[in-house]
């Protein structure tokens, strides 16, 4: 098939990223709609494309007016939400605002902006905004660039940086997996500068770097900007074999339990990668549930540790509570796991772990866990 007739189509890649990023966002909206502190939520496209591809699919844009009136369809407390849309080709925000104004009518009470800037200058002015937001403002923002180019790391840290803004980036990995190695000398060909700069920002060392997927995990742990931040990643490969990343960045644990929800939806078995396939390898299931065992074992052994840190220890390893729980309770019966109620000063019941978001944020811890 000549190039001009796939390239403007929904490829699985590309709709497995626009899953994540709506899964994601169903998700978001569902929490801030009942979460009593939050008043007011933005959304923010800043690659935000034309709508709809040439196959007649959707893009990110319309996806996510489908999720927000889904949203607000489903909930009795409507709060004032904007979904700001962003192309620095002016063309295609012409086009979107077209589509979408069809789609709009007066029973929808969120609001459509839209914008033609370079999207990391708008970011730039947007972490100024950001900064001055009343407390009970939430951002979510998406970034879908063509390659890394645009990416710049300072800005990512000012919207980052005040608390209330999660962010979703897709990135496609091969290109820089393959020339890595070509940034390392201290001058460099010219057609490798940028991504010299792009490593250097981020100081990924790339000589310990021996795969698509180690770039995504270094390019993760980067992203926690020295740990004041929960990231999480998931590598989506496409037809010829090469990855690209979906990377999330939250200052809030509940964001990071969420995303790692959408993460095992869409990969049952591991609950970190699309392949292209959905073929059930119950090795791979079972492999990746044993590495949980073995790093909460070591985790626990030498002292006892609280709900909360097993809490943030379980989700920092891309687990949800309820995989911790079945090791758990597995335990509890062999007896090798002792629970204790440090409110009641007893025993916990048991089956009752309280690995829970909820229970975390008291700051109280409510059960110590030690290994016999
Ligand atoms: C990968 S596409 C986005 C696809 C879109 N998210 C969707 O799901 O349909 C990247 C888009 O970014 C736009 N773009 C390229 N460079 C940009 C920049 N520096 N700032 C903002 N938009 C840019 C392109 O016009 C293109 O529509």
């Amino acid at each position: 098939m000549p190039k001009k007739d796939t390239a403007n189509k929904v490829k699985p890649h590309t709709e497995a990223k626009l899953q994540f990023y709506t899964r994601y966002l169903e998700r978001y909206l569902e929490i801030l709609l009942r979460a009593g502190p939050v008043e007011k939520i933005n959304i923010y496209d800043m690659f935000c494309g034309e709508g709809v591809y040439s196959d007649g699919k959707t893009g990110s844009a319309v996806r996510a007016v489908d999720a927000i009136w889904k949203a607000e369809s489903s909930n009795e407390r409507c709060k004032p939400i904007n979904l700001h849309l962003n192309d620095l080709d002016g063309r295609k925000i012409d086009k979107l605002r077209a589509c979408l104004d069809s789609r709009m009518s007066e029973d929808k009470k969120f609001r459509i902006s839209y914008s033609s800037y370079e999207a990391f200058s708008l970011l730039a002015e947007l972490s100024n905004l950001f900064e001055k937001q009343d407390r009970k403002v939430r951002n979510l923002v998406f970034i879908d660039p063509y390659g890394y180019k645009a990416i710049q790391r300072d800005v990512l840290e000012g919207i980052l940086i005040n608390g209330k803004t999660e962010v979703i980036i897709f990135l496609p990995i091969e290109q820089m997996y393959r020339f890595r190695n070509k940034t390392i000398d201290e001058v460099v060909e010219k057609s490798y500068q940028p991504l010299k700069e792009f490593v250097g920002q981020f100081d990924l060392d790339v000589s310990s770097i021996s795969s698509e997927k180690e770039f995504i995990q270094a390019f993760t742990q980067a992203l926690a900007f020295s740990k004041t931040l929960f990231t999480t990643s998931y590598a989506i490969k496409n037809h010829t074999g090469h990855y690209y990343g979906m990377f999330f960045i939250t200052p809030n644990l509940l964001g990071l339990e969420k995303i790692i929800e959408v993460k095992w939806g869409l990969d049952s078995q591991q609950g970190e990668e699309f392949s292209g396939h959905n073929q059930n390898d119950f090795f791979l299931e079972s492999e990746k549930k044993n590495s949980l065992e073995k790093q909460l074992e070591q985790f626990l052994q030498g002292s006892s540790k609280t709900n909360i840190e097993l809490y943030g220890f379980v989700l920092s390893l891309g687990f949800l509570p309820k995989h911790a729980n079945e090791i758990f309770r597995r335990w509890q019966n062999g007896s090798v796991l002792d629970v204790y109620d440090l409110v009641k000063n007893k025993a916990a019941r048991k089956g009752a772990f309280k690995l829970n978001y909820k229970d975390s944020q008291s700051g109280k811890p409510l059960f110590k866990f030690s290994l016999n």
